[in-house]
């Protein structure tokens, strides 16, 4: 629609549309009988007047196609100006057809194949009606405990900045408004979320500006300049304000700073929250807090439709919200087309199994590998024992349309590789009963080697899934280790959706396999590399703590004024644990491959560099092994000398690289000025001259490989 028709409409509405419009409702309210008391929680006890239903802007988490088609029409026929209604969802790593989890997605360090996912999830939401997604989430994550690290990319802001722009391509595509198998993106939750107090979930958050400026707000930046529609603010308390009121957050950085002119929505029911938050009196106050802070959208908690009278004095912000959501919905062309994808031929969601398996295999992460235990050989009598072998919980806690049902077990996806295959299953993660004992009791004694899938039901991460402790249950390890009490070969396989501390595991295993909730083609995608049909490529985006006594525990940490060092590990007064190591068990960029890689002849350009110059390093890797493998080179920086302390690493560049058997391959990096820069005490992002270590590796651990310096700051 033409602007100037968009805003002819805008000047017909009455103030209770205008409002409406700034209101999302569960689809119950709009379905044909909506009955009261399907809701639970704090919402159960609303009641909505026809005539606030049919003015309300937008509904999420629609379950079929049929509904969506239906509460459209059924919404166009009672609505007076005929606006269509948003239909937004938790698409978050697929929609029926499920992928692995975020947190899967990060550890391939490969953008491409997560554009390819949302796109694929795009397609298949699309067709169903949907047309805004609640992704990607850009949480920067630090702590394990926090469940919903499974729905962000990991613990490091430049990796999540390149993550974040490629997801957001992938749902928006390039023409929104006519390619009808595209989503808007609203990338979450601004901000903050992922550094909850303790790792309890919707707990407060305090942190520096220059950590907020550094680590945070890149990720959300990226996904912004990407064309990220919306933003959805987080729950949390953000340096003593709730993000849904804080207008600092929202307007001056958000805003400004960040150059956000989308919509903003608020997280589930969270203006309501602002009464348990002690901010807010009432729904009123909390409504007139959360519009003055700048949210449009109220998601769920009804706060704005029942104080239409009182936000009469706040006009001007209403009348630039409903703006901003009348141009979405332009954007998406629904004033043609209010029933985008609807039209089309439903798709055909078999079709995209295939490639459920292809990007899942690639998000698997070889933790351990002793003695080429892995790949497994065909012909060997294989016993594959434990609570995941015949699971279909292997979607994540976010897939809400994917249906276990169509998930592939462990054992289905072994099953035509191996030529041997006993089963001894589990029924739960945290108990095996006496005959399950005697049924793994007889697989042991008759294979030759043993897999033992372990791991976290799905429910024990996601949201409000936080957990003290981050081993597995004990009855798991027991389990692991009789396995390995045999002297048989153990290949562990974890399902999971945080680290995990697993010391236990590496004791008991000669090979380990992190699959995570590798989603509907769970299966086949762990068979595929069990048995070395895909060598692993994954590399962990998030660091696997030591003991959960060490969280947060990340590699780009900060200097400290005693560190331990070679030289100072004898001393009792520097920074360190006296009962465990300061390293995690698993560090950041780690994952191992069947291959084996050398780094060789790594050279530098120069050894200063100009603000306006470049400087490259470059060398050749070998893959020293018999067989094709995938390696992640990663460049990581240090800053000598600096303004405020810098992290003793930072992830600057990486590069996936495809060897075949005992050849090799060239490798370029190049950094620029730009690469330096960092926030200052005032905020500033630009880099001092001086000198800058450069390390490359296949991980976090990687090794230095030269200095140089740099010879003027740039202007930032
Ligand atoms: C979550 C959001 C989600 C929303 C809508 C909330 O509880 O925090 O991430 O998008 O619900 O389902």
């Amino acid at each position: 629609m033409e602007k100037t028709k968009l805003r002819h409409l805008f000047e017909q509405m009455t103030f209770q549309e205008k409002i409406g419009q700034l209101v999302q409702v569960s689809p119950h309210f709009l379905d044909e009988n909506p009955e009261e008391g399907t809701l639970t929680g704090p919402l159960q006890n609303v009641i909505m007047a026809e005539e606030d239903r049919f003015v309300v802007g937008s509904t999420l988490n629609t379950q079929t196609r049929e509904q969506a088609a239906a509460i459209q029409k059924r919404f166009l026929e009672k609505s007076r100006l005929k606006i269509p209604l948003l239909l937004m969802a938790d698409v978050i790593h697929g929609y029926r057809t499920i992928f692995p989890i975020p947190l899967a997605l990060g550890a391939s360090w490969n953008p491409a194949l997560i554009e390819e996912m949302a796109a694929l999830s795009a397609k298949e939401a699309s067709s169903e009606g949907i047309q805004v997604t609640f992704s990607p989430m850009v949480d920067l994550v630090r702590d394990p405990r926090w469940g919903r690290v499974l729905e962000s990319t990991g613990e490091d802001p430049y990796l999540n900045q390149v993550y974040a722009e490629a997801f957001v391509t992938g749902y928006q595509g390039t023409d929104l408004e006519k390619d009808h198998e595209k989503i808007a993106a609203c990338v979450k939750h601004f901000v903050g979320y992922g550094w909850a107090e303790a790792g309890r979930d919707y707990n407060r958050v305090d942190m520096s500006e220059v950590e907020l400026h550094q680590n945070h707000l890149p990720a959300f930046q990226a996904a912004i300049e990407a064309g990220a529609k919306l933003v959805m603010t987080s729950f949390n308390v953000f340096n003593g304000t709730p993000v849904t009121a804080n207008k600092p957050l929202l307007e001056t950085v958000l805003r400004e700073q960040l150059g956000f002119d989308g919509v903003i929505i608020s997280d589930w029911n969270a203006v309501g929250e602002l009464i348990n938050h002690g901010v807010a009196e009432d729904h009123t106050q909390a409504a007139q807090l959360a519009v003055a802070a700048g949210i449009d959208i109220d998601m769920t908690s009804y706060s704005y439709i029942h104080a239409q009278e009182e936000l009469a004095p706040l006009q001007e912000a209403i009348d630039a919200s409903v703006w901003r959501v009348l141009n979405l919905k332009n954007d998406l062309g629904l004033f043609e087309n209010p029933y985008r994808g609807l039209t089309e031929e439903p798709i055909d969601t078999e079709a995209l199994r295939g490639e459920a398996r292809k990007l899942a295999s690639q998000t698997l992460v070889l933790l351990e590998n002793h003695d080429q235990t892995l790949p497994l050989k065909a012909d060997t009598a294989i016993g594959l024992v434990g609570p995941f072998s015949q699971s279909q919980d292997v979607l994540g806690s976010w897939s809400l349309m994917g249906d276990p049902s169509q998930s592939v077990t462990l054992e289905a996806g072994m099953k035509p590789y191996a030529r041997q295959l006993q089963v001894a299953p589990v029924a739960e993660t945290t108990a095996i009963s006496a005959s399950e004992w005697q049924a793994i009791h007889n697989v042991f004694a008759t294979s030759e080697t043993l897999v033992v899938a372990l791991g976290e039901a799905s429910r024990e991460s996601g949201e409000g899934a936080s957990k003290s402790d981050i081993t597995l249950h004990p009855v798991q390890i027991e389990l692991l280790k009789q396995a390995h009490a045999t002297g048989k070969k153990v290949v562990t396989v974890l399902f999971n959706g945080r680290p995990l501390d697993l010391r236990a595991v590496k004791q008991y295993s000669d090979a380990v396999l992190e699959a995570w909730f590798p989603g509907t083609e769970a299966g086949n995608a762990v068979a595929d590399v069990l048995f070395g049909a895909v060598n692993p490529s994954g590399k962990l985006s998030m660091s696997f703590p030591y003991t959960t006594g060490q969280i947060p525990v990340y590699y780009n940490q900060i200097r400290t004024g005693r560190p331990l060092t070679e030289e100072t590990k004898g001393y009792q007064y520097v920074s360190r644990y006296l009962d465990i190591p300061n390293e995690p068990l698993y560090p950041f960029g780690y994952g191992k491959s069947y291959a084996t890689f050398e780094l060789r002849e790594i050279e530098q350009s120069t050894t200063e560099l100009d603000p306006d110059g470049e400087i490259h390093f470059s060398g050749l890797i070998k893959n020293t092994s018999n067989y094709d493998g995938t390696e992640t080179i990663q460049l990581y920086i240090h800053d000598q000398v600096a303004t405020v302390s810098r992290p003793v690493k930072e992830l600057k560049k990486f590069q996936k690289i495809t060897v075949p058997a005992q050849s090799e391959a060239p490798f370029t990096f190049t950094l620029i000025e730009a690469d330096l820069r960092y926030i200052h005490p005032d905020l500033s992002n630009h880099a001092d001259p001086g000198l800058f270590d450069v390390f490359i590796g296949t991980d976090s651990l990687a090794e230095k490989v030269g200095t140089f310096k740099l010879l003027e700051g740039g202007k930032g």
